[in-house]
């Protein structure tokens, strides 16, 4: 059992990778071996619309992409994660399934009428995870990311479970395991009442180790099903 995690956040030990990080922590207490990448560390580079991917299954740019198609499709299991720019995605994430738009999957016209997709890659089953963080407290935020995601990813997972995770409320970096003192700071800088304080940063807690238990769970059953 392989579990691939891509990370579209830029921070490294940010709140998308202490997730994603848990989930992978499930994962292998069932046995599976886990490989994550960072998009920023990888050279991939912008889709120049030439299209060619539609026709040939390849793109003819020399960078990182064919080693990231080949690990996904290898996987049993494929998790990706970002946080949420301007109610979207990273750009970097953007790029990166613009990138495996006609690579990964091919379209085809259905007789009579409409076009469907189809996958290039070995079908075989892959349980699927989204990760979004987010520092909104409401997750619609997430909606449009997830859009795109569900699209992408669903064409992986030929029956595979399709799972989704969104953390909201997590802005500074680490904020999804921070102690009651950096919740309390993060109250008083939001201007709330000191009697309220406490409350405001138990709330907060309680939330991101709900997400946190979740996210293990998650790990457990992609590696397990
Ligand atoms: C450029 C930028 C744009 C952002 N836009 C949003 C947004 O539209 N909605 C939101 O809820 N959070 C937004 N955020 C906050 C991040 O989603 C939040 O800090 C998240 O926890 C970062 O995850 P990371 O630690 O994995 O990088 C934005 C942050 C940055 C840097």
């Amino acid at each position: 059992m392989k579990v691939f995690a891509i990370n579209g956040s830029f921070r490294k030990q940010g709140n998308t990778d202490i997730i994603i990080d848990k989930i992978l922590e499930g994962a292998k207490a069932e046995g599976a071996k886990t490989e994550k990448i960072f998009i920023d560390d990888l050279n991939i580079n912008s889709c120049q619309g030439c299209l060619e991917c539609r026709q040939e299954g390849i793109c003819h740019q020399q960078d990182d992409l064919s080693d990231v198609v080949k690990k996904l499709e290898q996987a049993d299991a494929v998790v990706v994660g970002t946080p949420i720019y301007g109610n979207y995605m990273t750009g970097q994430l953007k790029i990166l399934l613009d990138r495996f738009m006609g690579v990964i999957s091919r379209v085809t016209y259905i007789p009579g009428g409409g076009i469907k997709s189809i996958t290039r890659l070995e079908i075989k089953k892959r349980n699927i995870v989204s990760v979004l963080a987010a520092g909104a407290p409401t997750p619609e935020c997430a909606d449009d990311a997830l859009k795109l995601l569900r699209r992408m990813l669903g064409s992986l997972a030929n029956d595979g479970t399709m799972e989704e995770i969104i953390a909201v409320g997590i802005n500074p970096k680490g904020a999804i395991v921070f102690p009651k003192e950096e919740w309390i700071e993060i109250a008083k800088k939001y201007g709330i009442p000191e009697a309220d304080r406490e409350a405001y940063a138990e709330k907060a807690m309680a939330r991101n180790i709900e997400v946190l238990n979740r996210a293990f769970e998650i790990g457990r059953k992609i590696a397990s099903e």
